[in-house]
């Protein structure tokens, strides 16, 4: 059994705040799948960064007024605190832009081109005579040849997913100036081989039973439609320098066009999955042991690797294409002690939208990440994402929805279960834990179901299906209500105090066990539970024996307080949010 898990989450583009549709998309599944395995006592390494490249963070920067470097640095620690106020719990959290990533991606493209994965090409490159200058990518928008979405940018269409080159573009202006003043130029560029790599991914991808139907259907796709080379340099001044005098000859005896790829970057989707490694070197370097980061990477060790990748998905052809050719490329020929890690699971998520329209960071369309705490805790958040995660189909944010959801679930079945507990205790025994009575017929039921739940949760958990597994909660959840008002304390105190005292007893730990299964999705509510019994909030680990020991963990005598507040969402809170985010007329 493996015991090590390797986890990463798409990184997102440094540009701007994140809206809930990225957070939901990658952050957060790849940190409950974080929390969840460190529960369980494995070791765990949860990376992400910033993807710090490409034209979207020039086109910001330029519209910030700042120069690239400027803007990078500030806005990576933005990211970078607003993802730590929502509880994501990352090992490291790296940059695009670092040195290690940039001997990375250049390492790479040496082993490739003296490999022969790479070519070096003379391509027609979209040049504004306007803007005296290349127009890669972004920097170019127009028609989507494939499905008529008017803007569509160079690099990928957002309407159809599809991979675009610029100059396929319909129609197509300059980004920086909207100018049509465009022509065609030749550049040399440099090509990865993909279409060499048909086979061996189509191999590759068939052992992989357990990703999800989307990830697979998305890759099969694109095998089908057959598998392009693609260009992985740009005509930019930032990026990673792509050093080609440094590259000895490939197995032709071919030595590589200096001149011609001179003032050239590697492509941001190049260098950017390679990051993930950048980012584990960047970890290593920061704890002290920089070879560190080669025991989750490289060689023989990383066969108790298990390599989790969390994206939307839009991500997913970067992921089962471009970034495992890169590594399988490199690792052509090695010895297994120089072969670098695949991944092994990959999460794709469908789209959540918001009143059936998409998030929009450019028409700031939607609930980002600062607006969203500024107005409730990140649990609420947390909770209602993962709950209706857009895993099997796209699903659409409504504030309507939103805060039934939270309402429902979070107040009057986990927060009120809590909360009528610790009230009972406080009002008929004195705030400690009663002592009394012995655990019967209705116990061992309710010690049944619970851990009948508890291994389907788990498993879902496993398996990353993580909004089934928020279901499983929620009804492990109901079982305590439904204990509570079956076996009413309130009415056999009347009678029989020690049978009272049992039921109470029974539901402190419940709520200690609570908090403990609920710490993956809502960990700052499972803190605040672990307190209100007055336990370490951080003493949360899996529970791995009988579900009916999880119930005699707080002995009689225990202290605890003597309520748990959850606060409801109110509906004048809603409408004044619909109406400030704009709801089904944004
Ligand atoms: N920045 C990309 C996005 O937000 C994701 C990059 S994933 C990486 O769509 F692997 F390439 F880094
Ligand atoms: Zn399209």
């Amino acid at each position: 059994m493996t015991q090590r898990i390797l986890i990463t989450s798409a990184l997102p583009y440094i540009n701007g705040i994140k809206h809930l549709g990225n957070l939901t998309g990658s952050m957060l599944p790849a940190d409950v799948y974080a929390r969840y395995q460190r529960q369980r006592g494995r070791e765990v390494l949860f990376i992400c960064a910033t993807d710090e490249h490409g034209t979207p963070a020039e086109l910001a920067a330029l519209e910030a007024g700042q120069s690239i470097e400027e803007y990078c640095a500030e806005w990576n620690l933005k990211q970078k605190e607003l993802g730590e106020r929502f509880g994501l719990s990352w090992d490291f959290w790296g940059r695009s832009s670092s040195a290690q990533n940039k001997a990375l991606t250049q390492h790479f493209a040496k082993v490739l081109w003296e490999k022969g994965f790479l070519d070096i090409r003379s391509t027609r490159q979209v040049y504004s005579r306007a803007d005296k200058r290349f127009l890669p990518d972004r920097y170019v928008e127009g028609t989507c040849p494939h499905c008529g979405y008017e803007r569509a940018r160079g690099d990928q269409c957002e309407n159809c997913t599809r991979v675009l080159d610029p100059a396929d573009l319909i129609n197509p202006r300059s980004a920086v100036s909207g100018s049509t003043d465009i022509e065609l130029r030749d550049s040399k560029h440099v090509f990865l081989l993909q279409s060499q790599f048909s086979d061996e991914l189509r191999a590759w991808i068939g052992t992989k039973a357990e990703w999800s139907g989307v990830v697979t259907s998305i890759a099969l796709k694109w095998l089908d439609e057959g598998l392009q080379d693609r260009g992985i340099t740009r005509d930019l001044k930032w990026g990673v320098p792509v050093n080609a005098q440094d590259w000895g000859p490939n197995p032709k005896g071919e030595k590589p066009d200096v001149e011609g790829l001179k003032d050239k970057v590697f492509y941001v989707w190049f260098d950017a999955p390679i990051e993930y490694i950048g980012a584990t070197r960047e970890w290593a370097d920061a704890i002290g042991k920089p070879n560190e980061w080669e025991r989750w990477w490289r060689g023989s060790a990383v066969k108790d690797v298990r390599y989790a990748e969390f994206m939307g998905k839009d991500n997913v052809p970067f992921h089962t294409v471009g970034f495992p050719v890169t590594l399988l490329g490199a690792n052509k020929g090695e010895p297994i002690d120089q072969q670098w890690k695949l991944v092994d699971v990959i999460k794709g998520t469908n789209w959540l939208n918001y009143y059936g329209g998409k998030f929009s960071t450019s028409q700031k369309r939607g609930v980002f990440m600062d607006s969203a705490l500024e107005i409730l805790p990140a649990d609420f958040w947390r909770w209602y994402l993962v709950a209706n995660s857009p895993e099997s189909a796209d699903t659409s944010f409504t504030w309507q929805h939103f805060s039934e959801t939270v309402n429902k679930d979070l107040a009057d079945v986990l927060g009120n279960f809590a909360n009528r507990t610790l009230k009972f205790a406080a009002a008929k025994f004195g705030g400690v834990v009663p002592s009394g009575g012995t655990a019967g017929v209705k116990e061992a039921s309710l010690t049944t179901e619970l851990e009948r739940r508890f291994g389907i949760y788990s498993a879902f958990l496993e398996e990353t299906h993580f909004r089934k597994a928020a279901a499983e909660l929620r009804a492990i959840w109901t079982l305590g209500n439904e204990y509570l008002a079956k076996e009413a304390p309130w009415t056999e105190i009347r009678t029989d105090k020690g049978r009272a005292a049992l039921i109470i007893r029974t539901a402190v730990n419940l709520i200690r066990l609570f908090a403990i299964l609920s710490a993956p999705i809502i960990p700052f509510t499972a803190e605040a539970l672990m307190r209100s019994v007055k336990l370490d909030p951080k003493a949360v680990s899996w529970p791995k024996g009988r579900i009916a020991d999880e119930l005699i963990v707080i002995a009689a005598g225990a202290p605890i307080e003597d309520q748990f507040a959850f606060t409801k969402i109110l509906p004048e809170q809603m409408a004044a949010w619909e109406e400030r985010f704009g709801g089904a007329t944004a």
